[in-house]
């Protein structure tokens, strides 16, 4: 699959949207049918690879940085008189919201053994299952009978030095001595079939993307609606510069940036 070397400086999106628009051509099988891209496996690891980078951008970037601004996250943040943005894990609940209200049938969750919110405690398999990404940080893949889903769970590390401070301080912590680098939880997703195309694996990618774009754009409603507190400025600037924030656009150029090389390596090997 020689074609799509010739897009390699686009990135991964600008490469998905070639696909969509049919630039490349889905494989025809034996039978003529047309043979699935990727297995499950496959795109839930480049769906949680981009939200790992997702994630840590907007830990670090936005809510490590803003906070020496004098910016203020809250789990409270949707509520009236509290004027924050959203926490991470609240951050990851609203691309997960967003989600489910998309047609795309992605499924994704953040847990844990010892969670903030009791809610987030792992049960059952997946409780079993992490235990195992806890020894070896490996992802681990099952089929969840009972929903029949396939699913997928990938280890979240305390990557910054804000994970570890705001968990153990946290009034509602049922552990206070998580470590940099620890396995503080894991994100689990899950997808109803074995295998998808490239289309079907465009929406996925896609919709995780408007999940972001969403939730972010809420954080800058509430900012709007700010009465009592300093209003960052919103544009090209990001918080390491001063009381800024950047718009939702220039936030997922970041993002696609730094996660189109990843996603790019697995379509172009798939093509190979
Ligand atoms: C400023 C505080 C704060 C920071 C920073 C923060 N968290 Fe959390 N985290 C929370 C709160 C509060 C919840 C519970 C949210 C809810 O109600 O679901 C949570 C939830 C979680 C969960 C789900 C299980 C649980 O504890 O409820 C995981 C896993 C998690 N965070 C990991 C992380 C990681 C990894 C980072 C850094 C990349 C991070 N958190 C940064 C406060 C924080």
């Amino acid at each position: 699959m020689k074609t799509i070397y010739k897009f390699s400086l686009l990135s991964a999106f600008g490469l998905l949207l070639l696909n969509a628009c049919g630039g490349v051509p889905e494989e025809k099988s034996a039978t003529g049918g047309v043979e699935n891209a990727f297995s499950v496996e496959e795109v839930l690891e480049m769906v949680a690879k981009e939200n790992d980078i997702t994630r840590t951008l907007y830990t670090k970037a936005i809510v490590g940085k803003g906070k020496k601004q004098g910016m203020k996250f809250d789990e409270d943040w949707r509520k009236d008189d509290v004027e924050a943005g959203p926490l991470p894990a609240l951050f990851l609940r609203g691309v997960a919201t967003s989600i489910r209200k998309s047609p795309v049938p992605l499924g994704l969750y953040l847990g844990s053994d010892f969670p903030v919110n009791a809610a987030n405690k792992f049960e059952g398999k997946q409780a079993e299952l992490f235990t195992e990404i806890k020894k070896d940080q490996k992802p681990q893949f099952f089929y969840d009978e009972d929903q029949k889903l396939h699913t997928a769970m990938f280890a979240d590390l305390a990557s910054a030095g804000a994970c570890v401070s705001c968990h153990n301080d946290h009034p509602q912590t049922s552990k206070t001595d998580w470590k940099l680098g620890d396995v503080m939880g894991a994100t689990t997703w899950q997808y109803p079939k074995d295998s998808l195309s490239y289309k079907e694996t465009v929406a996925v990618l896609n919709s995780y993307a408007q999940g972001t774009v969403d939730i972010y754009l809420e954080y800058l409603d509430e900012i709007e609606a700010f009465k009592d507190s300093e209003k960052p400025e919103i544009g090209k600037k990001w918080p390491a510069e001063g009381n800024y924030l950047p718009t939702a656009e220039v936030f997922l150029d970041s993002v696609k940036k730094l996660t189109s090389y990843e996603t790019m390596k697995h379509l172009v090997a798939a093509n190979e």
